[in-house]
């Protein structure tokens, strides 16, 4: 069976692209932010995954208003990049694992989660960005990935104990793949920003490092909390964290825990607070 070696979770800010491109790593502003990523890519070089299932929300690029799926997961051999142009130049296609997808696909459908299923689906800098952040030496990630994508941006939004639900069911399913691939879950999004209206560049800082202490001791904390309760307490598209959440609860199964490899918080980066965070199953 498939081997589930942990989880990752990164906020994926477009202005993180555009320093990468620009090489502004070590630059006052970018440094707090890109020093959180050495330790994992030291554990990463280690565990080496084959496969990650990206849990992350699509902007408007693939899924746009008029039709907003609650989860879609891609069923694809390849996923192109067609960014908005803030950030890094358009990335080379991400391989797919269509065995895992449709594994996925199916074990989701037969735990009643009425899922979309996309045989072909763009990714935006919410999907491609992290792998830039993680494997920053390559220019296509050394690995295969399944995109999941939560809706995030049209209300109302998936509950928490909905996501929690779902991570769960998706981590089910990769253990019981029938393959000798290493497989790792990924969170892209957040940490709490509000990037319109009357509180544009609301971020909290508390609930921030709670959300974060929760993944490692309490991982269903924030399923307490309804969609408006997340929106209030870490901004419109601070709702981003559901990831994380849907990545946390992939990693519990009955009997085992996580140790935690690394985790960094910066405020800001742009308008919005930034986390980094890598989880290792025992
Ligand atoms: C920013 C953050 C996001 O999550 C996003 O998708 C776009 C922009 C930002 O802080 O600039
Ligand atoms: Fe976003």
């Amino acid at each position: 069976m498939a081997q589930l070696i942990g989880g990752l979770a990164t906020s994926h800010i477009p202005a993180i692209g555009g320093a990468i491109h620009k090489g502004l790593q070590n630059e006052p502003y970018w440094k707090p932010f890109f020093d959180g990523f050495p330790p994992i890519h030291q554990w990463l070089g280690k565990v080496k995954p084959d496969v990650v299932v990206v849990f992350y929300n699509d902007h408007g690029l693939n899924f746009f208003l008029d039709k907003m799926p609650t989860f879609a997961v891609g069923a694809a051999a390849t996923y192109s990049n067609a960014d908005e142009g803030w950030g890094i130049p358009t990335l080379p296609p991400i391989p797919g694992c269509p065995d895992l997808s449709w594994h996925l696909i199916r074990e989701l459908i037969a735990k009643e989660f009425d899922i979309v299923t996309c045989q072909e689906m763009l990714v935006d800098h919410a999907c491609t960005l992290p792998f830039k952040l993680f494997w920053p030496e390559h220019a296509v990630a050394p690995v295969q990935i399944v995109p999941i994508s939560i809706n995030t941006v049209q209300f109302p939004l998936p509950t928490a104990k909905r996501v929690y639900k779902l991570g769960k069911a998706v981590g089910e399913a990769i253990r019981s793949w029938n393959s000798n691939l290493r497989v790792a879950v990924m969170a892209t999004g957040g940490l709490s920003h509000q990037l319109d209206g009357e509180r544009a560049g609301f971020i909290n800082k508390q609930f921030d490092l709670q959300f974060l202490d929760s993944m490692e001791t309490n991982p269903e904390w924030a399923t307490q909390f309804t969609d408006l309760e997340l929106v209030e307490k870490a901004g419109t598209q601070g709702v981003e964290l559901l990831m994380w959440l849907a990545m946390r609860a992939a990693l519990t199964v009955a009997g085992s825990g996580v140790r935690k490899v690394h985790s960094n918080y910066h405020i800001p980066i742009s308008n919005t607070a930034t986390g980094v965070l890598a989880l290792e199953t025992v």
